[in-house]
């Protein structure tokens, strides 16, 4: 097994192996918080917004007095936000200067299937173009999109290919939630640093291109001990005590997080859950702490006016240790008005039952049933990724019940294009879903709801470093 990159490894629990930076990381909380840019259209027309994004290398400077090489869409990690509303179709023309083929798909989005980033649709390297087409026929809520290439998602995600797109829709914008500046996306990954500043990642080196097996031990997955919010280690952000809606995005390729407020509210929940990945719940829910799988998204009410001004208020992460359990900072910073409130009812969500189900599938993921080069592969069913085996056929206009198991260690299972909804979800998977995390041993029993498009689309485990390994399959809605 053929390992690049040379971090200082150590393993960190069953979610993979620990990569110690050799850089000279900044304190944590002294940098300043940012969001990423909002892309602006290129032109609109009739019904639809056409962006240009240019996927290209370039340095930037995440640590300080460092320059990091990103691999980013219009060179920037994150990638510009983009923001889009029902009603209008949202064209993205994507142009690939970087020297490896890309894929690119929204994630939570219900895409026609050749717009969706199907891991073979490359867009090919060194000047190559694509234009993805997004008719976003959906309810508002927090999408993102990100790389999607067969067998090299982890590496090219890991350099930068992760963006947001925030949607909207009527419905939401009608209800009295916090808007505007304060309505803050966090996109969280982790990531360990080389001396000279450039991300480690054990099989980014090109002469290894093109052989799975590559990631040796780390196709369990890589951990960095550095977290980044929007693209910045440990950033600090200075907050009104008001209420502030916040976006968390995990986009970490490895790293689950038990997020809490530290201190905690005086009084209240600390967290007020409003939406989830896709989109408004029908009420609010009240957590103390978040539990944030790989390309979950939580959308969360904080009011910070439960604190005294001049407050420090520590977003941990309860699963990490040292820097890992560290996330970002919020400083109370001033009073001010605040006319948001949380409503009782926040969207219109119809309960789907065991009885809508036309058909019941089983799909357990774990390691094992197949090898390549003497490496155990990650597998859907025992049978590793082709893009040629089909697994399921679901019939447009239906609902089936999927029954998702996880042997071995925890796996996030995200399915393209079709929502679902939990089975029982306990306190972190109501509404509507995209992605579902599974403790090891679990069993998920989720009602999927194809409606769209037909085609074939991809379902895998949202651990970047297992999807590489081939943990996903395809369904091809007929
Ligand atoms: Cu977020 Cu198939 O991916
Ligand atoms: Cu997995």
């Amino acid at each position: 097994i053929v390992v690049s990159g040379g971090a200082n490894v150590e393993t960190e629990s069953s979610a993979g192996a620990l990569l110690r930076s050799k850089a000279k990381l900044p304190a944590p909380f002294t940098l300043p918080f940012r969001v990423p840019p909002v892309l602006r259209p290129a032109r609109s027309d009739g019904d639809t917004d056409h962006y240009e994004i240019t996927q290209r290398a370039a340095q930037v400077e995440i640590l300080p007095g460092l320059r990091t090489e990103v691999w980013g869409y219009n060179g920037i990690f994150p990638g510009p936000t983009i923001v889009s509303r029902r009603g209008r179709r949202t064209v993205v023309r994507h142009r690939n200067e970087l020297p490896v083929p890309v894929v690119v798909h929204l994630h939570g989005g219900r895409t026609p299937p050749e717009s969706d980033g199907y891991p073979t649709d490359l867009v090919k390297a060194s000047g190559g173009t694509k234009e993805y087409a997004y008719p976003l026929d959906q309810p508002a809520a927090t999408l993102w999109y990100h790389d999607h290439r067969m067998d090299f998602t982890g590496p090219q995600v890991y350099r930068g290919l992760a963006g947001l797109h925030l949607h909207h829709d009527d419905e939401e914008e009608a209800l009295p939630l916090p808007r505007g500046d304060r309505d803050v996306p966090l996109m969280i990954t982790d990531r360990a640093f080389d001396e000279d500043g450039s991300f480690s990642y054990p099989s980014v080196d090109p002469s290894l291109q093109g052989k799975p097996g590559v990631t040796g031990d780390f196709m369990s997955g890589v951990l960095g001990d550095c977290v980044l919010v929007n693209g910045v280690p440990w950033p600090v952000m200075e907050v009104t005590a008001a209420r502030y809606r916040f976006r968390v995005l995990n986009a970490s390729n490895a790293r689950r997080y038990l997020l809490a407020l530290d201190p905690p509210p005086p009084d209240g929940a600390a967290f007020t859950q409003i939406g989830s990945d896709q989109g408004l719940l029908a009420a609010p829910v009240g957590h103390d702490e978040l539990q944030i799988a790989q390309a979950e998204r939580f959308d969360v009410i904080v009011d910070f006016s439960r604190y005294p001004i001049g407050t420090q208020v520590t977003l941990r992460n309860k699963l990490g240790k040292d820097g890992t359990g560290d996330v970002m900072r919020f400083i109370v910073a001033r009073r001010g008005s605040d006319d948001s409130r949380i409503p009782d009812r926040l969207a219109d969500i119809r309960p789907l039952s065991r009885s809508d189900a036309v058909a019941e599938r089983e799909f357990t993921f774990e390691r094992g049933g197949a090898e390549h080069d003497g490496v155990t592969l990650w597998t859907v069913n025992g049978t590793p990724f082709s893009p040629d085996t089909i697994a399921a056929t679901p019939r447009l206009g239906t609902v089936e019940l999927w029954k998702l198991r996880a042997q071995n260690v925890p796996h996030p299972i995200h399915i393209h294009l079709a929502p679902f909804q939990v089975l029982d979800p306990g306190p972190y998977a109501g509404g509507w879903k995209d992605t579902v995390d599974l403790r090891s041993g679990d069993q998920a029993e989720v009602l999927v709801k194809f409606d769209g498009y037909r085609g074939k689309y991809v379902f895998h485990c949202h651990n970047l470093e297992h999807e590489d390994m081939m943990m996903m399959a395809n369904f091809d809605v007929r």
